[in-house]
């Protein structure tokens, strides 16, 4: 199970909540090695934890910790060394290459740092394209990219070009992208790391409606304490090991980014320096929550 390599300091320590909710993902004993003899890399060394439905959960960790490693195991855009990966109960490291293609068509969706829209498509073809390459009905296609392009509030670029839209819109038209066929989850590698601070709140605006109102279960890799933030939970990686993690619970967005801060500075060796305080004084009236 999780090994924790540190002792945190006191006051951030899991808030260890009861959690009764059905389990979607559980990533069990996992190893990822890279390269061999004289180079090798533990991106990911016997890390082990569990997702439940619904659940919103961050990754944070320093950079080369392993964080973009992980997502990719469990997206199977890479293979484990050793270990499982079971989500809804089936190991997807055990998947051969036509069941895989179907795993990521109909169980996941992705939202990357540059949104990665196709740029000969437009907004709708981009969002429709999941549904497209099911073969589904054109009338089932527009009903769904409309409902979900309502909600993420980029009707009006359904027939613009990505060109043609802002950087926070090719965001939205992504994450709209990424739930249209109602993905079992949804995988997000620094989706703000692109945008501007006003643009990253739309999007994690976003995401945290996707995940209370659709119920879309999110797991997202962010090095920002605020985007970080919006989670229920953090899962903190440091050389490829789950460290420590942080529940929001009843805290207030403004009290759980400061805790976030608080692990961050005492993983990178910071805690109680100036420019870590000064960084909480600086983010903390910004949050509004
Ligand atoms: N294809 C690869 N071949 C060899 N080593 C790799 C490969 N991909 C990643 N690594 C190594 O594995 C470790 C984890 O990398 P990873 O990309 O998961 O880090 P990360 O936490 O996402 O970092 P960042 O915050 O910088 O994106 C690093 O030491 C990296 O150099
Ligand atoms: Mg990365």
């Amino acid at each position: 199970m999780s090994v924790v390599t540190a002792t945190p300091p006191a006051g951030i320590a899991n808030a260890n909540q009861s959690n009764s909710r059905k389990v979607l993902l559980s990533v069990r004993d996992v190893l990822k090695v890279y390269g061999s003899r004289e180079a090798v890399t533990r991106a990911l060394d016997d890390v082990s934890f569990d997702i439940c439905e619904g659940e919103f959960v961050g990754v944070m960790g320093p950079s080369g910790s392993g964080k973009s490693t992980l997502l990719n195991c469990i997206s199977t855009i890479d293979t484990v060394t050793s270990g499982s990966i079971i989500l809804n109960g089936r190991d997807i490291t055990q998947l051969r290459s036509r069941q895989l293609s179907k795993f990521r068509r109909d169980d996941l969706g992705f939202i990357f740092q540059d949104a990665n829209l196709l740029d000969t498509l437009t907004g709708f073809e981009n969002i429709a394209l999941a549904l497209t390459i099911k073969g589904e009905k054109a009338d089932a296609v527009r009903t769904k990219v409309e409902r979900t392009a309502t909600l993420l509030g980029v009707t009006d670029v359904l027939r613009k070009y990505p060109r043609q839209m802002s950087g926070g819109q090719r965001q939205r038209v992504a994450a709209a992208r990424a739930i249209v066929a109602d993905p079992k989850l949804v995988l997000a590698d620094e989706p703000t790391g692109a945008l501007d601070s006003r643009n990253a709140a739309v999007l994690l605006e976003t995401l945290e409606v996707l995940n209370t109102k659709l119920h879309a279960t999110i797991m997202m890799v962010t090095h920002d304490a605020v985007a970080a933030s919006y989670a229920d939970r953090i899962l903190f990686i440091k050389d490829g090991k789950l460290f420590n993690e942080l529940r929001r619970g009843d805290n207030s967005r403004t009290d759980f980014y400061q805790r976030i801060l608080e692990v961050q500075a005492f993983l990178s060796g910071k805690q109680g320096s100036s420019s870590a305080v000064g960084f909480v004084a600086s983010h903390v009236t910004a949050l509004g929550n």
